[in-house]
């Protein structure tokens, strides 16, 4: 099996159209200690040919382009990208089905509710349903991932719900936990059906409960929410008025932090993806970033590749 991250950041990319914080003032610099990140997908294969992208991003137009393995080839209309899977209905991980419009056949896997999402809201009707066929994921089962007409892609996935929060433009601030619900924010386990190996994808988790951190263990690779490196990061900044925790993401520092939680674990390799912008682990010459890999993590890029 093998894994790509097209994009490591989280929603808004790095640097982020209207922020000129020191981070993403450095970055635009092209100060070499930052890399710059588009937004949060990875893409993933069992035979190198065939690709299922783990949400479509925003940015996913620039990412298939710097991808030489996803574009087309010989001659006129196809693509190696035959499926996509969405953890979530955020706009980072769902704008980039706009992006895959152009009459190619594709096959769309979600849950139940985030794929009612995308069937309320009809802009993704560009996506042609006699070309483009929308498939359930049921938590906890794992589920053959196949081409639109059927044709096996080699690989399973599994989608369980975490901690989470609905989407932030269908919050409902008068409802218990803005009317989310489990189906909301799920984690994918992927496996290749071949070999048996298999990752955890989970760009977005808002805490690790018991259950969650012994379905982790014993992972052989594990990509997870990097969103910020403290809980109240925005805030100190002045960028934002609301803590990671509030917008569904845990962070790495502290004692309920990712750091901490998740050091008993056995994992094969721990990637940090979807990083916003003001986390300090960007710096490749910050602190935390070296508290970060001395605790044995790894730092997310555009491009990174993983074989297992
Ligand atoms: C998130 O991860 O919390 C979302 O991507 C936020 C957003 O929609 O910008
Ligand atoms: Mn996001
Ligand atoms: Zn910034």
């Amino acid at each position: 099996m093998q894994i790509i991250v097209l994009g490591a950041g989280a929603g808004g990319g790095f640097p982020q159209w209207n922020c000129d914080c020191p981070n993403c003032r450095r970055v635009r610099a092209g100060d070499p200690s930052v890399r710059p990140l588009t937004q949060s997908s990875v893409a993933v294969s069992a035979d190198g040919q065939r690709w299922v992208l783990l949400n479509a991003s925003p940015d996913l137009r620039r990412q298939i382009e710097q991808t030489p393995r996803l574009h087309p080839s010989g001659g006129g209309r196809n693509s190696p990208i035959r499926a996509v899977a969405t953890t979530n209905a955020d706009v980072d991980h769902t704008a980039g089905l706009l992006t895959l419009r152009e009459a190619q056949p594709l096959a769309v896997y979600g849950t139940r509710r985030v794929l009612g999402v995308l069937e309320a809201n009809a802009m993704f009707n560009v996506l042609d349903r006699t070309l483009v066929s929308r498939k359930p994921l049921v938590l906890d089962e794992d589920t053959p991932l196949t081409e639109q007409d059927g044709t096996p892609l080699g690989l399973s996935l599994q989608a369980f719900a975490v901690p989470g929060k609905v989407a932030l433009w269908l919050e409902q601030p008068d409802l218990p936990a803005f009317g989310s619900v489990a189906e909301d924010t799920v984690g994918f386990r992927i496996t290749d059906t071949a070999t048996g190996a298999y990752a955890f994808y989970i760009p977005g988790c808002a805490s690790l409960p018991p259950d969650l951190a012994a379905r982790l263990d014993g992972a052989p690779l594990l990509l997870f929410d990097g969103t910020t490196y403290s809980d109240d990061e925005m805030i100190q900044a002045g960028l934002g008025t609301k803590t990671a925790t509030r917008m569904g993401h845990m962070s790495l520092a502290g004692a309920e932090g990712s750091l901490a939680s998740m050091a008993g674990l056995t994992i094969g390799r721990r990637i940090y993806v979807h990083i916003n912008n003001t986390n300090p682990l960007l710096l490749s010459d910050s602190i935390e970033r070296r508290i970060v890999e001395s605790a044995g993590w790894e730092v997310g890029h555009d491009g990174m590749e993983i074989r297992l």
